[in-house]
């Protein structure tokens, strides 16, 4: 028989399960090796061209967000890029100073739209005629907030409720409504939005946060599908820990190293790779991490090691104030 041919001594249920065998470790392969290629176009590939995003997508980027962290590194790099800024964010001193570095950095236009995103619906129609009578090319959803640290649900405050719906969840289909329709007519444009890794699965200890960043990858997952083949690129982007100063309450996380870059390192990695991937991690370190927990992990595990990671940074930053006082 064939079987005893190519694998002599074995019977046939051994030589069925061998082939099982052998079609999942290739299929793991493959995954693998389709990982690593699109991993390499969006980290490497993607930095040997520089686009020129203002003829690729249109002259203005909105920001939101964009005072600090992610946000304001997104800003600089697309200003550095040619285009204009509308800077939308909450504190105007702090509007001001971005709105001035960015100008005489980078001799480009920007608009500062002040509006708080937790106070919902409304404030959209501000927002709204700020953007009338502007080409809109890019719209970064980079607006995001977190409990300030690790805590059981109930502990949590109502502000940091309203704030996880408003500011997370709300606030990223609501700038697409405003900017999508004048991309359509003009047949390009580009959304990124800013999820997390923490929305993978459910998270112990941050869960709302984790639970409104599972809705913005879903929501930008199939918002990528529906205008793929519009001229529009929605990408989404699901990255691991950042040092900014949404993790200000760890000291551990404060420290930047190659697992935790610094805004800076991260978005000059992430601006790279729009255009080359729809859902990335925008930062190769965080591609290992993204990869790891999609392909290999396990639900459960991983929530565990969230609830003994998270349990973790809480004492740690128990222990930390407990010495400082
Ligand atoms: N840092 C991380 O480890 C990490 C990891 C994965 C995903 N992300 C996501 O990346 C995005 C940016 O995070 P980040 O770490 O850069 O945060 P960040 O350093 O705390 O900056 C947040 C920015 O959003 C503004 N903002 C906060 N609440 C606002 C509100 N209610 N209305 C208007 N503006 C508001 C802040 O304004 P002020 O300057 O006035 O406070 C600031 O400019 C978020 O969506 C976050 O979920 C972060």
């Amino acid at each position: 028989m064939a079987c005893e041919a190519l694998l002599p001594g074995l019977g046939q249920f051994e030589y069925l399960l061998t082939v099982v065998g052998l079609v999942y470790v290739g299929k793991v392969l493959l995954e693998l090796i389709w990982s690593l290629a699109c991993g390499f176009r969006a980290h490497f590939w993607s930095r040997l061209w520089d686009k020129r995003l203002v003829e690729t997508y249109g002259k203005w980027a909105v920001v939101t967000g964009c005072t600090d962290g992610i946000g304001k590194e997104y800003a600089k790099q697309l200003a550095k890029r040619g285009m204009n800024i509308v800077l939308v964010s909450r504190t105007q001193d702090k509007l001001d100073k971005v709105s001035s570095e960015i100008v005489q950095e980078y001799d480009v236009q920007t608009e500062i739209v002040k509006v708080d995103f937790i106070d919902g619906r409304h404030i959209y129609e501000d927002v709204a005629k700020h953007l009338q009578d502007k080409e809109i090319g890019i719209l970064v959803n980079n607006v995001g907030v977190m409990l300030p640290h690790p805590m059981e649900f109930e502990l949590a405050s109502e502000k940091d409720l309203w704030g996880h719906v408003n500011v997370n969840v709300a606030s990223v289909p609501a700038m697409t409504k405003l900017v999508l329709p004048g991309m359509l007519t003009r047949g390009k444009g580009a959304i990124i939005n800013i999820a997390s890794i923490a929305g993978l699965y459910p998270l112990p200890l941050m869960g709302i946060y984790s639970a409104t960043k599972a809705f913005v990858d879903y929501f930008s997952h199939s918002l990528e599908w529906e205008y793929r083949d519009s001229g529009i690129t929605v990408q989404t982007i699901l990255p691991s820990y950042v040092s900014t100063n949404m993790v200000k309450f760890s000291d551990i996380l404060q420290r930047p190293n190659v697992l935790v870059p610094t805004a800076s390192t991260f978005v000059s990695n992430a601006v790279h790779t729009l255009g080359y991937a729809r859902r990335t991690s925008g930062y190769w370190a965080h591609g290992i991490q993204v990869h790891m927990a999609e392909k290999f992990g396990n639900k459960w595990l991983f929530m565990y090691f969230n609830y003994l990671w998270n349990s973790f940074l809480l004492r740690n930053m128990k222990k930390n104030q407990s010495r400082s006082r």
